[in-house]
């Protein structure tokens, strides 16, 4: 489990000084717009804080995956004028990582002005962590800071490796993301009621091992249910199956009932006769999908019997969706537990990825406690494993 115990920008006197600050501006990115900007906002904070105590901040991330070449499709251009418009002030872009400019322009960084690097990734050593690039990029300053938690769980050169040659603290976004969500898997407010979707239960294995030795009851929804549905001995029809973990999703049940935990899948489905959001669709019980149609979101009956579970919760921690969000015949069930999350008035953790997505595509994402800006950190914090990009940073 990742350490909450970590010196933060607090901890550490940053004015005068040049912070190589590591966010998660990790965008999306559609016809050259910024289509969701919440990492960015998230960012803002660590940013002014830094500004105002009079750093000379030094900001880096990577956008996409350019596989280690310079490719101006994944430049953080846009996000730099983003940065700009949230900080109300200039934030100078460079034109490469650790070339010529960047040197120049943070030699030349005035106390509080604040300047972004190209993308990390355009160099195929950051992936890789090597050593020595790693020692170049933190030469552009004298402190390391962390904000990144949607690449915590990567170590690599601006994640992991700057930590070995200067002093490295967390950001507020990264000591926000630990100190909420440690706090629901160590000390959480009962009963615990944890949520689980999408499409593979060999992608939440780790998680679902976690949790299920902390909570109360375990909801198990979206693709990955019907893999528990035929452990069950029930007809799935052609819906999602990893035959592979059915005996694993049998003994997951098992070892449920063993401690009490309250696990629950779904009793009935929205079923499609194809994987298209214009298919034909109907609801049928768990033990019933037809040959020829598979199951693509839960029913109305198991969307009550889920909310149920939920009212009354003192914790509630949600990750993937319970059906094809992407198709509007198939979200249904997705908007229902996001309703009854909303209406719990439990403290509600959205893992990132697609769960964060849909929450916020939903427009319930003003009624939730906390939205991760992780998609794979978050999920590797849930299984309780340590992240590469917190672990680095200095002990209190
Ligand atoms: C994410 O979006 O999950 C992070 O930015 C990490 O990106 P990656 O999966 O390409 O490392």
């Amino acid at each position: 489990m990742t350490s909450v115990n970590k010196k933060t920008v607090e901890d550490i006197q940053v004015s005068g000084k040049r912070v190589l600050a590591r966010c998660d501006f990790n965008v999306p990115i559609a016809d050259g717009a910024i289509s969701d900007d919440k990492r960015i906002r998230e960012s803002v904070k660590t940013i002014k804080y830094l500004m105002d105590n009079g750093a000379r901040v030094i900001l880096c991330s990577h956008m996409g995956r350019p596989k280690g070449e310079f490719n101006m499709k994944y430049s953080l251009a846009p996000v730099a004028k983003r940065l700009s418009e949230l900080l109300g002030t200039e934030v100078i872009m460079a034109a490469d990582v650790i070339g010529e400019d960047a040197k120049a322009k943070a030699a030349a960084l005035k106390d509080g002005q604040v300047m972004l690097l190209e993308n990390v990734r355009f160099h195929k050593e950051e992936e890789k962590n090597d050593p020595a690039f790693a020692k170049e990029l933190a030469s552009l300053a004298e402190i390391f800071v962390n904000d990144a938690f949607g690449t915590a769980h990567r170590a690599h050169a601006s994640t992991a490796g700057v930590a070995d040659y200067l002093p490295a603290v967390c950001g507020y976004l990264i000591q926000k993301e630990i100190s909420i969500m440690g706090g629901a898997l160590n000390d959480p407010k009962r009963p615990f009621v944890a949520i689980l979707g999408g499409a593979k239960v060999s992608d939440k294995i780790g998680v679902i091992t976690n949790l299920i030795d902390k909570v109360d009851t375990l909801i198990i929804g979206g693709g990955m249910a019907y893999t528990f549905m035929k452990s069950l001995g029930h007809n799935i029809g052609d819906s999602l199956l990893e035959a592979d973990k059915v005996e694993l999703a049998g003994s997951i049940m098992k070892k449920a009932e063993e401690k009490g935990v309250k696990f629950l899948i779904p009793q009935d489905n929205r079923i499609g006769d194809k994987y298209d959001a214009n298919c034909a669709f109907r609801t049928v019980d768990s033990d019933d999908i037809p040959e020829g149609w598979m199951g693509l979101d839960i029913g109305e009956r198991t969307e009550k019997l889920f909310a149920d579970a939920v009212k009354g919760a003192g914790t509630v921690v949600w990750n993937g969706p319970m059906g094809v969000t992407e198709f509007p015949n198939f979200e249904h069930g997705t908007i229902a537990v996001a309703q009854a999350v909303a209406d719990s008035g439990a403290i509600s953790i959205i893992g990132g990825g697609d769960s964060a997505a849909a929450v916020e595509k939903l427009g319930f994402a003003d009624k939730m406690t906390h939205i991760s800006t992780g998609g794979g950190a978050s999920l590797e914090f849930l299984e309780g494993l340590a992240l590469p990009g917190i672990e680095c940073l200095n002990d209190k």
